[in-house]
């Protein structure tokens, strides 16, 4: 969604608000803004749709001066993206200035009524109403901390807010009301500084580690250069613990990669190893998850597993449904999140819920999260983030350890939440005595064989250049998978729409002739996911369906299979594996393939178009 920031201190505000601003621009790039009370306590704000790089103008030492800023990174919601509707917004008298992350839910009778009492909106944000209302506050004789306070106790919906006063020029406020939305505080050497995550609040913190504070649903800060100071929406003081981050926690480095989806594809054999790291036992053939938050009596209890999530980790969802049904015997479903609370789900404590997101705070995924547990059912979270909602919600958790994730694409979080989900599988089983130590022995041999076999994959990547070349000039594709490895079909499709815009569908193969078979032609390719496993044969027969109709078909197979090789126009292999592996192992070759064609057509990689890391609005 958006980035947030607040700035005061002794430096000049408008470089670190910046900084700050390029390390949350993940979040969103529609527009960006900075505002500034500068020396004579005027605010001064800048604006630009686009990213955040069109601030400067190309001059990076004409800014305005001033130690007390504010800067905001969109994705839009209410209104596109011009410089009116971009943050900072302002009210009547632009005093105020106003930074936002989430939606007012009930911004149009906010908006009514402030227009009643003689206010004028200039932009067509939610947004604007928080400023208005500040002012409204204001007016009435509050102080602008006060006014700030107040203005929260009548919003509606998740959201977090930050915001300066040319009246009162040496404070920030903040709050975060609702659930999604969070915002990190940091105070240090009479800088203190506000954030919508931990990369903002680095430009303080430099190179060593400091203490930061995370706002809870329903407090604001109070920051001034003398420190900190948390309420409650009462009015109430409230005593925040600090934890110490390590800012190489919240680096955001490319380390010497064109791209961070480069990257982070590339770290996928230490992400997985990571994943695998504490949680098996080679020796007794077992694994080990002490973060898990049930007993192994509760366990054998469970009477069925919902796996919920959105995109990607939907997808992460739908081969964990494969692997539970497989190794725990227990039967699993998957949903949608953001269908999820327009359901009447039947949920009781007899049911493992599983909610898997990489942030942790995609507003639909908190949505069914807090559904779930209203309704009883045993809740575990699978997430990268230790301080997110989800972790928060649930009653225990699975992290996925493996480091920020910056590119918009997720990749290696996709990666990790399989390997745990593989984990999660065994682990089951495990407790209700499906599988014997033997068995568990080879699954857990084959898993810690898969960094050895993806960083083999990820060796050379000059046929993928070559394809791209060959493929980007498609405007349609299938890609087609069978059993489990049709969720790497889906997640396979999804990385080249998002990256390369082409118009791409995921489909259980056998699903092709009910319908998707009649787009097949010379103009459509099919990505075909035919590894050696139990459904070869099936998927080998699809592939023959396809060329009949004179489709073009890029196989992904095992290597060695020259028999299918002959069939298909093109080919990606796969080291020789067993079958349970295949979504692992088919997983990275989708994502380069992406990535090139991507590369090919001139996209932006790392943030294409209209899309954010993390969705915290519904
Ligand atoms: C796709 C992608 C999105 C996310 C989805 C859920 O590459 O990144 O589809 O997977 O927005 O995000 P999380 O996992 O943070 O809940």
């Amino acid at each position: 969604m958006c980035g947030i920031v607040g700035y005061v201190g002794s430096q000049s505000a408008w470089p670190i608000v910046l900084e700050a601003l390029q390390r949350l621009e993940y979040r969103g790039y529609d527009s960006a803004g900075i505002a500034v009370l500068d020396r004579f306590g005027q605010l001064r704000l800048r604006k630009t749709v686009g990213k955040v790089d069109g601030l400067t103008q190309g001059d990076e030492t004409d800014y305005p001066d001033g130690t007390v800023g504010l800067g905001h990174t969109r994705w839009a919601t209410h209104g596109p993206p011009t410089d009116a509707n971009a943050h900072p917004l302002t009210e009547c008298h632009r005093q105020i200035a106003v930074v936002h992350n989430g939606i007012v839910e009930n911004y149009l009778e906010l908006k009514q009524g402030l227009q009643q009492q003689g206010h004028t909106f200039s932009s067509e944000t939610d947004t604007e109403v928080i400023a208005h209302l500040i002012e409204e506050g204001m007016r009435e004789g509050l102080r602008f901390p006060e006014a700030f306070r107040q203005m929260g106790r009548r919003l509606e919906g998740s959201q977090a807010i930050a915001a300066v006063c040319q009246r009162d020029p040496d404070k920030v406020c903040a709050l975060r009301v609702g659930h999604a939305g969070g915002i990190v505080v940091a105070h240090r050497d009479g800088q203190g500084i506000v954030g919508s995550d931990l990369p903002a609040v680095l430009p303080i913190l430099r190179q060593r580690p400091g203490p930061v504070a995370y706002l809870e649903a329903g407090e604001m800060a109070e920051v001034t250069r003398l420190g900190v100071r948390v309420f409650d929406l009462e009015g109430n003081s409230i005593f925040k613990e600090m934890r110490t981050v390590f800012p190489q926690d919240a680096l955001v480095d490319r380390g010497g990669y064109r791209h961070f989806m480069l990257k982070e594809i590339m770290e996928q054999p230490q992400v997985v190893a990571g994943a695998l790291r504490g949680r098996v036992n080679f020796d007794a053939g077992r694994v080990e998850l002490p973060d898990f938050p049930f007993l192994e009596d509760e366990i054998r209890d469970f009477r069925r597993v919902v796996l919920t999530g959105c995109g990607t980790s939907l997808h992460a969802a739908h081969v964990g449904r494969y692997l539970i049904e497989r190794f725990a015997g227990l039967p699993a479903e998957v949903e949608s999140a953001s269908e999820y609370r327009y359901r009447e789900p039947f949920l009781d404590s007899d049911t493992l819920v599983v909610a898997i997101s990489q942030s942790g705070e995609t507003a639909d995924t908190i949505a069914a999260m807090q559904d779930a547990k209203e309704r009883g059912a045993r809740l575990l979270s699978i997430c990268n983030s230790e301080e997110s909602q989800a972790a928060r919600l649930a009653d225990g958790s699975l992290y996925m350890g493996c480091g920020m994730e910056i590119g918009v694409a997720s990749t290696k979080t996709f990666i990790a939440s399989v390997t745990i989900l593989f984990l999660l599988g065994i682990y089951l089983g495990q407790a209700r005595a499906r599988l014997s130590p033997e068995v568990r022995r080879d699954l857990i041999a084959d898993l810690a064989s898969t960094p050895r076999l993806i960083g083999e994959m990820l060796a050379d990547v000059s046929q993928y250049k070559v394809l791209a070349q060959k493929f980007s000039g498609y405007n349609s594709f299938l890609y087609l998978g069978r059993g489990i490895n049709s969720a790497i079909a889906l997640e396979g499709a999804l990385k080249l729409k998002e990256v390369s815009y082409i118009h791409a569908e995921g489909y259980p193969a056998g699903e092709m002739k009910h319908g998707p078979i009649a787009l097949i032609d010379r103009n459509m390719a099919t990505l075909a996911l035919a590894p050696r496993d139990r459904l070869y044969d099936k998927m080998a027969g699809n592939i023959k369906e396809v060329k009949a109709r004179r489709g073009i078909v890029l196989g992904v197979l095992t290597e060695g299979d020259t028999e299918l090789a002959a069939e298909v126009d093109d080919t990606l292999f796969l080291p020789t594996a067993p079958e349970h592996l295949y979504p692992l192992l088919a997983t990275v070759p989708l994502q380069l393939l992406a990535y090139y064609i991507a590369l090919d057509r001139g996209c932006d990689v790392d943030q294409p178009r209209n899309l954010a890391k993390s969705v915290t609005v519904e």
